[in-house]
């Protein structure tokens, strides 16, 4: 079996389930008066994966953002799938035509493979451990250039925004980092701001809190591109629960501890 074409292919069909929503109604939110948004095309989306994949792989653990999954540490013997079905939804409500599948695949825990599909754009990100990452057919890698030179990407942890934390410490390190970068980008989708990295789109991306779902699978696109991805403490990731994320190409990601000094000895 093509573990890789078969994950591809199934991102992309999951992609065009995204697309038929625009086509037949408008998107309804099923949970609103918050900014913690769902949709039933989340729902559908995973459920379809999931389906599919556990033809395919009945042994295999699942872990997603919505209903139905496994409980089971990804860390495991065996194969595991850690999936968001639309990474943006609060992008995807509104039709602004930044969201993703989102599918990481381990091996033994480890890294396996990696796609990050945005249906819009009809982009897929994808890597395979020890074979590069592609776009679309075409290798990608990160740049060698600092901050001054790139474009600086965030996530704003919406739905962390009622705690300090989260909030403040986003727009204190952004107001210690702008003088430094080209320009700023909140893209609204975590998985495609880590793969907008791995292709040299932005030096440097970082959001103080995420879900495995969120960074698992851009995660090892970024690392087959050449690219850093740690927690803003610069200590090793986890796919078993969410942390921070500062995913960077190399002299970037040095850039980021040189210049919010400050505001990491106050957090
Ligand atoms: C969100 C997106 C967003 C990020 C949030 C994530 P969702 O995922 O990746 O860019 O800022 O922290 O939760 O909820 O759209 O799957
Ligand atoms: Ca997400
Ligand atoms: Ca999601």
């Amino acid at each position: 079996m093509d573990d890789l074409k078969i994950i591809r292919d199934l991102a992309q069909k999951a992609g065009d389930i995204m697309l038929e929503a625009h086509e037949i109604e408008s998107v309804q939110t099923e949970k609103s008066g918050d900014y913690n948004l769902v949709t039933a095309y989340d729902v559908k989306v995973q459920t379809f994966l999931f389906k599919e994949l556990k033809k395919l792989y009945p042994d295999a653990k699942f872990i997603g953002e919505e209903v139905g999954t496994d409980s089971p540490s990804p860390l495991e013997k065996g194969y595991s799938f850690i999936i968001d079905p639309i990474d943006g939804t609060t992008n995807f409500i509104h039709g602004y035509g930044i969201s993703s599948v989102s599918i990481a695949m381990l091996k033994d825990a480890e890294n396996y493979i990696g796609v990050v599909y945005n249906p819009y754009t009809k982009e897929m990100f994808y890597a395979k451990k020890g074979e590069g990452a592609f776009l679309n057919g075409k290798p990608v890698s990160v740049k060698d250039t600092g901050l001054n030179e790139n474009l600086l990407g965030f996530g704003t942890s919406p739905y962390y925004r009622h705690i300090p934390y989260y909030n403040d410490g986003t727009f204190d390190i952004l107001k210690a980092l702008y003088p430094h970068c080209q320009d700023l980008r909140r893209a609204g989708s975590a998985a495609l701001d880590i793969c907008y990295v791995a292709s040299a789109r932005q030096g440097l991306f970082f959001e103080l809190i995420l879900q495995p779902y969120d960074y698992a699978a851009a995660a090892i696109i970024l690392e087959e591109a050449g690219g850093i991805i740690t927690q803003m403490d610069g200590s090793p990731i986890s796919v078993e629960r969410p942390v921070s994320i500062l995913a960077g190409n190399r002299r970037c990601h040095e850039d980021f501890f040189r210049f919010t000094e400050k505001e990491q000895t106050e957090r």
